[in-house]
C-alpha cells in the first residue's frame, strides 16, 4: 500500500481549521438545541470522524445512532441518486428532534433520500449538518442548516473521507491527485 503523499495534491483544510470550526458548529448546535434532546444520526462510514469530534463540543443531553447506505449503480467516485440501507437506525426517531450529521454533499441525490426516509418516520425536526459542501456539484436542492466548509469541485480524502475505503484517519482533508487515483 502507497504512503498517502503519493495521492495527495495538496492540503485543503488543515487540522487545526476542521477543529476550529467543528468547535465553532457545536457551539451553534448546542444554542438551537438549547432545552432539547436531540438524536444525531451519523451516515457510515465517511461522517464518523466529524460525528466524534462534533459531539464533543455539544453541551446538551443528545443521542446518536448510525445508519449504513451504499448507491449502487454508478461508479465509486459518482452517486447514483439510488441508496440501499445497508445499516438501519436501532431507535425510533418518531416525535424525535434529529440531525442528520454528513461528511460531504455532493451531488445531493444520497442525502436526498436519507431525508425522504427520515422525514417518512415522523420525527419531531429534521436537520442537515455537513462538514463538506460541494455547492457546484448540487444535482438537486438539499436544505442545509450547518455547513463546516464549502470546497471547490475536487475529489478530497481524509478525515473520514476515503480514497477507495482507505486514508480515513488522516487529521486533514486533502485534494487526491487526479491522475493518482487508486484501483476500482
Ligand atoms: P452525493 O449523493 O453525490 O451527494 O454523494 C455523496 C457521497 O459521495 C458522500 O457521502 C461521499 O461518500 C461521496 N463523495 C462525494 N464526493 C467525495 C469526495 O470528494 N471524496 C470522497 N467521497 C466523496
Ligand atoms: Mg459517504
Amino acid at each position: 500500500m502507497q504512503d498517502y503523499h503519493e495521492f495527495l495534491e495538496e492540503i485543503l483544510i488543515s487540522e487545526g481549521a476542521l477543529q476550529a470550526r467543528i468547535r465553532e458548529l457545536g457551539a451553534d448546535i448546542s444554542r438551537d438545541y438549547a432545552g432539547k434532546t436531540p438524536i444525531l444520526i451519523c451516515i457510515l462510514r465517511g461522517g464518523v470522524m466529524f460525528l466524534t469530534d462534533l459531539v464533543r463540543h455539544i453541551t446538551v443531553p443528545h443521542m446518536m445512532d448510525f445508519m449504513a447506505v451504499s448507491s449502487y449503480g454508478a461508479g465509486a467516485r459518482q452517486s447514483s441518486g439510488h441508496v440501499r440501507i445497508a445499516h438501519d437506525l436501532n431507535t425510533s426517531i418518531k416525535d424525535q428532534d434529529v440531525l442528520l450529521v454528513e461528511d460531504i454533499i455532493d451531488s445531493g441525490h444520497t442525502i436526498t433520500e436519507v431525508l425522504s426516509l427520515l422525514q417518512s418516520r415522523q420525527p419531531a425536526s429534521l436537520k442537515v449538518c455537513t462538514l463538506l459542501d460541494k455547492a457546484e456539484r448540487r444535482e438537486i436542492e438539499v436544505p442545509i442548516d450547518y455547513c463546516g466548509f464549502v470546497i471547490p469541485n475536487r475529489f478530497v480524502f481524509g478525515y473520514g473521507l476515503d480514497l477507495d475505503e482507505f486514508y480515513r484517519n488522516l487529521p486533514f482533508i486533502g485534494v487526491a491527485q487526479p491522475d493518482r487515483i487508486l484501483r476500482k
